[in-house]
Parts: structure tokens; sequence; C-alpha cells
């Protein structure tokens, strides 16, 4: 798995020693207040052995993000099949991060890692971003890197119950 490395962060794969920092994030119900419930231990773990097979299958996934001073953990970011029931379909690219890591540039320097690896070595044409319209700071990031978004495009997230504010949903996109 391809490591990458920005001015103050590592991207890189999973160890063991990040599975409680990472439940503790996804149990903090600020950090999931765009995503839906809170994760509990058990789902954080499955969702990191899920992440590592993503990148043993197709050599691309979420990546841990750490602090290469400090070797703190962060959080992930990173490339991802876009769900199939969305109405689109491509590679996106996002982010999430401890509370406690959130002010720093962290999501914007580790995104932009994200995207030189899909354009330069991935070869894709075009990357796409997805979170809520509610999601201010994600989109923030989103148009820090570059990433445009067309109101036309707007959607209903289909794994969102309906009048759910996870719901109403924007796409952003960049092209290599
Ligand atoms: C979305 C998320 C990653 C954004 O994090 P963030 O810290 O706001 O974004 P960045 O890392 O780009 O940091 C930008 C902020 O750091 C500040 N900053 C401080 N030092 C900086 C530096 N050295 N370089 C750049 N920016 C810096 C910027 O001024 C900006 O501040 P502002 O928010 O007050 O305008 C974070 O809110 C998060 O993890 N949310 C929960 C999960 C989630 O919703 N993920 C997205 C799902 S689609």
């Amino acid at each position: 798995m391809t490591e990458l490395r920005t001015a103050r962060l590592t991207l890189r794969p999973w160890r063991e020693s990040d599975l409680a920092p990472w439940a503790a994030m996804n149990a903090d119900r600020e950090v999931r207040e765009h995503l839906g419930d809170v994760l509990t231990r058990e789902q954080a773990d499955a969702s990191v052995a899920a992440f590592r097979a993503d990148f043993v299958r197709r050599g691309y996934g979420w990546w841990a993000v750490e602090v290469t001073a400090t070797g703190e953990f962060l959080g992930f970011a990173g490339l991802d099949d876009v769900d199939e029931d969305m109405p689109f379909t491509g590679v996106e690219v996002g982010w999430r991060l401890a509370r406690t890591a959130w002010g720093h540039g962290y999501a914007t320097e580790a995104g932009r890692a994200c995207l030189d690896f899909g354009f330069d070595v991935l070869g894709l044409p075009e990357i796409l971003a997805v979170t809520t319209a509610a999601n201010h700071r994600s989109q923030a990031v989103m148009r820090r890197l570059g990433m445009t978004h067309d109101p036309a495009e707007d959607f209903d997230d289909p794994y969102a119950p309906e009048g759910s504010p996870l719901r109403p949903s924007v796409v952003h996109r960049i092209a290599r």
C-alpha cells in the first residue's frame, strides 16, 4: 500500500493502535453530525477491516492520517468508489478527522495529496466529492481544493430517510 507524504502529514496503512482513537472519534456526535449515527466499537473496527480490504483489492481507499512529526493519529482521508445507488458514478475524495484536529488545514492538505494520487498515479480524468448540503466545513475543504459545485446536480441521498437533514446532498467535481 502506497504511503503519501505532505508537508505535515503521512497518509499510511492502518495499524492496530489506530483502532481505539478511530472508534473514539466515531463515537463523537459532532464528528458524526453529517454522517449518521455514532458507531459502536465493533462497527468502527469493521470499517477499518473494510478499508484495508479495499486497498488490497484495488490499490486505493481510505488512508489513516497522522502528523508526521508526532505520530498523532488524526483520522482518515482517501479515495473511494461512489456508492452504486447514487445518481452519478466515479471516484470520490473524502476526509474525517477527530474534533481536536479541525481548524489546522489538515483535511485540505490530506485531500490535495489524495487528488494528486488520483490524477497522477491512478490516471483518473475527474474526481468527485459528496456531502450533505448542511456540511459547510466539508464543502469549504472542497472549494479550497479547487472543486466546483453545480446546484443543478443537488440530489437526495438515497441512504438517508425521507425528511432527514442528512438527505439533501451536493456533489463537487474537479477535472485532471
Ligand atoms: C470536514 C472536516 C474534515 C473539515 O475540517 P477542517 O479542519 O474544517 O478543514 P481544514 O483541515 O481544511 O482546515 C481549515 C481550517 O483550518 C485553518 N488553518 C489553521 N492553520 C492552517 C494551516 N496551517 N493551513 C491551512 N489552514 C489552516 C483554516 O483557516 C480553516 O479555518 P476555518 O475553518 O476557521 O475557516 C472536519 O470538519 C470533519 O472531520 N468533520 C466530520 C467528518 C465529516 O463530516 N467529513 C466529511 C464528510 S463528506
